[in-house]
């Protein structure tokens, strides 16, 4: 078996981060979402993957290479244009040959991996897998609707008037007579070849689409506050582990990560958080469910329920709560008169006052 996984797309509503970086690298706990699924594909016995890539390539094939530090062997799949789901598997046919495989979508986030939904699907003789799970707001998903019997009857993407709050989660497992359903289809009213429409077409013709249900926590982490919930999910199974320096009047209350070369002084981190490698946090304040990434300088500021990414800069800014930073950003507080906001901020940014 092999895998699809998909790590193109715009990330629009995640600008401007996004307009430098892959939605699917940003870190959850200080480590790249798209590393969790590729972790969890390997664990499920799947090495032989295929990693769909964008604009972003050039990131995407920094961070993860040939995929051995994974212990994954990877082929990158480039895709011109976001032209949809469906088209990286007709784009793939050449890696993906006669082979049974899991399309793992590089933004999507599954806690408890999916062993198990790779193993019932190897011991099924169903066409398609699909796993699906309740939300609130069904409309911005892919929708199946069941008959009595569990069996997927139809399917529909990002329905106005959702006939079921069942959503369908990013990873399917395919056979191969996928191909036949992603030529067959013609592109949705977004313009793209929905993979909705392509498992829509195997049950149309009259072939088995099995699911299941992910009871664990999932998410998909297109938009800031899924980012911070998944990042707070994670951050509440992390064990305190110290490799970095904390000063004697400094205060680590719960369970708290600094990594390697980061320096605490005179500060105090409430857990669960992590602290990333060379980071130096003075007489400041860090509050749950936050991450700081590596090389970042935090002076004088309380920051709480936030991500932080590398080598950003902090200074006397008061309190910073829900929020996103990317590389490189500084926050500082200016003296000068007149006192006002003076700001440098990318296209697409959002910057929320009190
Ligand atoms: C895609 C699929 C949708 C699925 C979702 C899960 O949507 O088209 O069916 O429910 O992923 O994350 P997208 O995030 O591309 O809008």
């Amino acid at each position: 078996m092999k895998a699809l996984v998909l790590a193109g797309g715009a990330g629009s509503r995640l600008r401007p981060i996004t307009h430098t970086s892959a939605k699917q690298l940003i870190p959850v706990a200080n480590k790249p979402v798209l590393f969790y699924g590729l972790e969890q594909l390997r664990d499920a016995g799947i090495v032989d993957v295929g990693i769909i890539v964008g604009d972003t390539r050039a990131e995407v094939m920094n961070a993860v290479g040939d995929g051995s530090a994974l212990g994954i062997r990877v082929t990158y799949i480039p895709q011109d244009a976001p032209l949809g789901l469906a088209h990286t598997v007709l784009i793939a046919r050449d890696f993906l040959g006669a082979d049974d495989f899991c399309m793992f979508l590089g933004d999507n986030f599954l806690l408890g991996g999916i062993q198990d939904f790779v193993k019932r699907f190897q011991d099924s003789d169903a066409d398609a897998q699909i796993l699906l799970t309740e939300v609130a707001e069904p409309q911005f998903f892919g929708v199946a609707v069941l008959d009595d019997a569990g069996q997927v009857v139809q399917l529909m993407e990002k329905p106005k008037d959702p006939p079921s709050n069942l959503a369908l989660v990013g990873v399917y497992m395919f056979r191969p007579v996928i191909h036949d359903a992603v030529r067959a289809i013609e592109p949705s009213a977004r313009g793209e070849l929905e993979i909705t429409d392509a498992i829509a077409w195997l049950i149309g013709q009259g072939l088995t689409v099995t699911s299941h249900r992910v009871s664990g926590y999932w998410k998909d982490t297109g938009r800031l506050q899924d980012m911070l919930e998944c990042n707070r999910q994670v951050l509440e199974g992390i064990e305190t582990r110290i490799d970095g320096d904390v000063d004697e009047s400094s205060e680590l209350v719960g369970r708290v990560v600094v990594q390697r070369g980061a320096r605490i002084v005179g500060s105090t981190v409430r857990g669960p958080a992590i602290i990333g490698e060379n980071t130096v946090v003075t007489g400041s304040y860090i509050g749950p469910f936050t991450s700081v990434y590596h090389g970042c300088t935090i002076t004088d500021t309380e920051l709480e329920h936030s991500i932080v990414l590398e080598d950003c800069t902090l200074d006397g800014v008061g309190r910073i709560e829900d929020s996103l930073l990317g590389k490189s950003v500084t926050v500082k507080v200016d003296r000068r008169a007149p006192r006002a906001h003076r700001l440098m901020l990318g296209d697409h940014s959002v910057v929320t006052l009190p």
